[in-house]
């Protein structure tokens, strides 16, 4: 064999591993059953930056609230606001939300095919767009997320990390285009059962084709089976925290006074929060997620 067949040899050895791998262990995560672009999209929307295990149950009563992308387009923003407590950065409801307005307005209602298309839709990144273009259409964009990148770069490269430039060419090298809804799924499969930050290899589909698999030390200190990563709350205090509280005490109400909302978001907090509070508000108004009639003092979820 020449260097370039066993190049050629290991990346279908690999492959054929992960996908037969996918096709007996895959998760049974919902948004898996459909091929519903906008059901695509509102998963990863989601997926972004909230833990699978959460994003479950709130994208089941998304969906039975906001079934179609018309309807979500013509709802108000505060029941979609109210939808995604629970799920953290409510910016991203308000974009996704947006999104549903500009598909309904400019593309008759079906979420477009094309990465381009899409990256140009709020709150649409490069890797989210690639997601909605290979998952739900089958396109050959490779999906690449920190968790993909990091199965890609210990399995070709034996490292933990490598430029992006360096990922996004071997990315595509080893894409298996037959396979565009699954192959990135099938990695993020790898990477949460497998290849974490810290390394479970037994079992590993990619163990036999992994050069990162014989650097991996064999007593790596382990969570104890059983015992899930620590949910990543909100730290008491951050603004991620007074934001989620100030759109709950908001979302519980038609309108109220400026002055209430400020003394209820601050509930237990020391004095000097007051004025970070109040800004947060301002934030968040000018985002366009609540709104204030300076005049009446009073503020809204719009
Ligand atoms: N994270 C982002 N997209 C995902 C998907 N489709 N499956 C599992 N985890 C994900």
């Amino acid at each position: 064999m020449t260097p370039l067949d066993e190049q050629d040899e290991h990346v279908r050895l690999f492959r054929s591993a992960v996908l037969r791998f996918y096709s007996r262990h895959r998760r049974d995560l919902p948004w898996r059953r459909s091929q519903d672009a906008y059901h695509i999209l509102v998963s990863e929307v989601m997926l972004q930056q909230t833990q699978v295990n959460r994003v479950i149950p709130k994208y089941e009563r998304f969906l039975a609230r906001f079934p179609t992308v018309h309807v979500l387009a013509s709802a108000r923003l505060r029941d979609v606001v109210r939808a995604w407590i629970g799920l953290g950065y409510n910016s991203r409801g308000l974009r996704l939300w947006r999104c549903a307005k500009i598909i309904a307005q400019r593309h008759g209602g079906v979420v477009p095919d094309d990465v381009e298309q899409l990256r140009a839709l709020p709150g649409i990144g490069t890797y989210t767009a690639c997601a909605i273009a290979s998952f739900a259409y089958g396109k050959p964009h490779p999906a690449i997320d920190t968790n993909v990148r990091r199965v890609l770069s210990r399995v070709l490269f034996g490292r933990d990390s490598v430029s992006a430039a360096v990922l996004r060419r071997a990315a595509a090298r080893v894409f298996p285009a037959r396979a565009a809804r699954r192959w990135c799924q099938a990695l993020m499969d790898v990477a949460a059962l497998h290849c974490r930050s810290s390394p479970r290899c037994e079992g590993c589909p990619a163990l036999m084709t992994c050069r990162f698999a014989p650097k991996v030390a064999r007593a790596l200190p382990r969570r104890p089976s059983g015992s899930a990563a620590p949910r990543k709350a909100a730290f008491a205090g951050s603004p991620r925290f007074f934001r989620g509280r100030i759109i709950r005490i908001l979302s519980g109400v038609g309108s109220m006074p400026v002055a209430r909302l400020l003394s209820e978001a601050k509930d237990g907090s020391p004095k000097a929060e007051g004025a970070r509070i109040a800004s947060l508000v301002d934030d968040l108004r000018r985002e366009g997620l609540l709104r204030i009639d300076r005049r009446r003092r009073r503020v809204w979820l719009p």
